[in-house]
């Protein structure tokens, strides 16, 4: 036996299997399954838009979430330390750098967002949120983002409440908040959806979830499938590295992350049966962008008997999973400042939290004091979204699959998902393999490429050096 040398000998780790694949799904489930899914599918035409996104988690995200388990786990570093532990002294380090960036640029929005749901629930619980009628819920959530003081506020409480639980340290802090609470979203979920079945006209919006119309795909919607994939998985900036690296040896990786990869979408498929056939039912349009959850399923709520408790409960566990999903954000920067240049958490955590105040900031005034300042034909909250999970992060994916397909090698890429051979998975790997080497890369340049409307001028580039 190989006796694996240990990069850190004194690591704190979860404590169990169940822990492992709770806190993995804690960062999995997000703000991306109940606020951006909805949106970003009724932005795009429904149902084959569901159909790209599913392909794209299968082909894409699945094997990029392994091959950052992987790494992780072998390595027992952050992002950048994962890299430069397996392959020192070359640039491949500049992916796990790359990650801590994307993780901040996240976060600046993702805590916009946040804070947004921090404040419906105690707008729900005060009564501000009681009308069936999309108009006036509407009101509501359009005072709220065009203020100043009232979304900020919000925003800096989520970054005190997620900069304690990270100072408490990873297995006390994310495990038992993530483990706690998640089946308790999914019951509720359930009972949304039975609501916002059930109401007079829901057909409609069961249509636009299920019937594909493919003329509605063109190559920029392929792009936001694969952009939300990644950010749906949390992968392609480090997150899964990190949290690899917490993981057992005896941890059966590929079956943990494709459990992870079914629940996440179950989760968001969920999300939308409770958003679409109501946004139907009550005369509303599925292309409404991000105000969609803010507006739709409080009217959801105000039809039916006892909404208002549900309300507050459904935002407050919303509420929990966007925490849990921030944890593992933050987690990415801190563990690459505690580890590569030995700050205590405790300064790491206090720093990037107020760094990311201050960037976040200016996503949060967006919709006032930023409005007219447009930086590549986007506000700064559209240009923090677009350019992570559209550009950065599928970017991020391409690196890592062709650094475990390329450059770290099949027998010791087998070992580790192997679990040292104690696991027969030799097909598993052999199929893994060969996406990551071909199928992840190709796809995702395509898409970029295709997506961000770059083939014609790289085309007439090259036409124009051979003439
Ligand atoms: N996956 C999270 C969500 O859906 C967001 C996230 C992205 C978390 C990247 C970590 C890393 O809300």
């Amino acid at each position: 036996m190989v006796l694996k040398k240990e990069i850190h000998t004194k690591r704190e780790g979860f404590s169990s299997s169940i822990g492992v694949i709770a806190a993995v799904l804690g960062s999995a489930v997000g703000l991306g399954n109940i606020w951006k899914f909805p949106y970003v599918t009724g932005a795009n035409g429904g149902a084959a838009f569901i159909l790209v996104y599913l392909l794209c988690v299968a082909l894409v995200g699945l094997p990029v979430m392994l091959s950052e388990h992987l790494i992780g786990r072998h390595t027992k570093a952050n992002a950048v330390g994962a890299f430069k532990a397996l392959q020192p002294r070359r640039p491949w380090l500049l992916v796990g750098g790359a990650g801590v960036l994307s993780a901040f640029l996240i976060m600046a929005f993702y805590t916009t967002v946040a804070g947004w749901i921090y404040a419906y629930i105690f707008k729900a619980a005060g009564g501000a949120l009681i009308s069936a009628k999309p108009e006036d819920t509407f009101g509501v959530f359009n005072s709220l983002i065009s203020g100043v003081g009232e979304p900020l506020f919000w925003q800096w409480l989520v970054l005190l409440v997620i900069g304690t639980i990270i100072m408490a340290g990873v297995t006390k802090g994310i495990e038992r908040v993530t483990k706690l609470l998640m089946p308790l979203l999914f019951i509720l979920l359930l009972v949304i959806d039975i609501r916002s079945l059930t109401l007079p006209g829901a057909g409609e919006g069961l249509a636009f979830l299920f019937k594909p119309d493919f003329s509605k795909i063109t190559f920029s919607v392929v792009l936001a499938a694969l952009g939300l994939a990644f950010f749906k998985l949390s992968v392609g900036m480090g997150a899964m590295i990190t949290y690899g690296s917490y993981v057992d040896k005896n941890e059966n990786l590929p079956k943990m992350a494709i459990k992870v990869a079914l629940a996440d979408t179950l989760v968001s498929l969920m999300a939308g049966i409770a958003i679409f056939p109501a946004v139907f039912a009550l005369g509303f349009e599925p292309n409404q962008g991000a105000k969609l959850l803010f507006v739709i399923i409080p009217a959801v709520f105000n039809s039916m008997p006892f909404g208002r408790v549900f309300m507050v409960l459904f935002f407050m566990l919303t509420a929990v999973a966007a925490t849990g999903a921030m944890l593992s954000l933050l987690e990415v920067p801190i563990a690459y400042l505690t580890e590569q240049y030995r700050w205590t958490r405790r300064k790491a955590t206090l720093l990037t939290i107020l760094a990311i105040g201050l960037l976040g900031s200016t996503a949060t005034l967006s919709n006032s004091v930023f409005a007219n300042v447009i930086v590549f034909g986007k506000t700064f909250f559209d240009l923090f979204d677009f350019t992570t999970s559209n550009i950065l992060l599928p970017v991020g994916g391409i690196f890592v699959a062709l650094f475990v397909g390329w450059q770290w090698g099949y027998a010791k890429v087998k070992r580790e998902m192997s679990n040292e051979g104690r696991l027969k998975n030799d097909g598993l790997v052999r199929i893994y393999m060969f996406l990551v080497k071909f199928i992840v890369p190709i796809a995702i340049v395509i898409v970029l490429l295709a997506g961000l409307n770059l083939i014609n001028p790289i085309i007439s580039f090259f036409k124009d050096i051979s003439i």
